[in-house]
């Protein structure tokens, strides 16, 4: 299992704190905001890492983290030039891949649960995580059958759906390039993730799993402050690195 973490976007949502950084860089109570999704794929015992940047914030990515050696794993770093949107990391990580199973977590989204489990025994087709949330409008969504079942996804749904947002960690086999490559732009000019959800599912080969513990999407200022509070109160004693 290798792993991803997509850290680039332009964070308009946080200005000025991200004028002249990357989101993923400020401070979440002690540490730099990626620790954290870091120790999520450094706990699964994740040893390749793929690290996506914007080019601008490159330097201080490589500055920060390096090679990896010191917390026990390689880090590998591709530069996507523009938001081409979420699916667009498995098309600048086909390489990496290597038609492999891969771990990806966005760079802003914080989990108070250990995956170790769900990561170490994954075998094939596509597994993501989802949370009762009560925005959904904020997220991509997914709706169940009677028995749980997965069976729509949407991004960003502007019609009520689902109180189910799926979470910012996707679990998924080499087939995750074919399917990205596979995508069309969206409205907003986006390479989807939730078409990648939609490829896997129509395929019967996507399983829901639900998160326990606390999930924040540090996009915001508020999110950012209760991320912040999240660290200090729950995390501490749950971080590796
Ligand atoms: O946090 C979970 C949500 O993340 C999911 O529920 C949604 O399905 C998913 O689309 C995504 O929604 P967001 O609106 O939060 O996506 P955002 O554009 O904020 O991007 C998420 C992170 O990925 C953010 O840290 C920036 C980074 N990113 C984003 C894009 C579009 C990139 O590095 N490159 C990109 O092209």
């Amino acid at each position: 299992m290798k792993g991803i973490i997509l850290s680039g976007g332009s964070a308009t949502r946080l200005r000025p704190c991200t004028k002249i950084t990357s989101k993923q860089l400020l401070p979440v109570y002690n540490r730099p905001m990626i620790y954290y999704p870091l120790n999520t794929l450094i706990k699964a015992g994740i040893k390749e890492i793929l690290i996506i940047v914007a080019p601008e914030r490159a330097g201080d990515y490589l500055n920060l983290l390096g090679s990896g050696k010191e917390f026990g794993v390689k880090f590998t770093y591709e530069v996507q030039d523009k938001p081409r949107g979420l699916a667009d990391a498995f098309i600048i990580g086909e390489n990496f891949i290597d038609q492999g199973n891969v771990t990806m977590i966005l760079g802003d989204n914080i989990f108070e649960d250990d995956f170790s489990k769900e990561i170490k025994s994954f075998k094939s087709g596509a597994k993501v995580f989802a949370k009762k949330v009560s925005d959904p409008e904020r997220f991509g969504v997914v709706k169940f059958d009677d028995n749980m079942r997965a069976v729509q996804i949407e991004e960003k749904p502007k019609k009520w759906i689902s109180d189910y947002a799926l979470t910012g960690l996707y679990i998924y086999d080499g087939s995750v390039v074919e399917a990205s490559k596979s995508v069309k732009p969206s409205e907003r000019g986006e390479l989807e993730i939730t078409e990648l959800h939609n490829w896997y599912l129509k395929r019967g080969e996507l399983e829901v799993a639900m998160v326990k513990g606390e999930w924040l999407d540090a996009g915001t200022f508020d999110s950012l402050l209760e991320a912040q509070i999240l660290a200090k109160e729950k995390l501490q004693d749950k971080l590796v690195i």
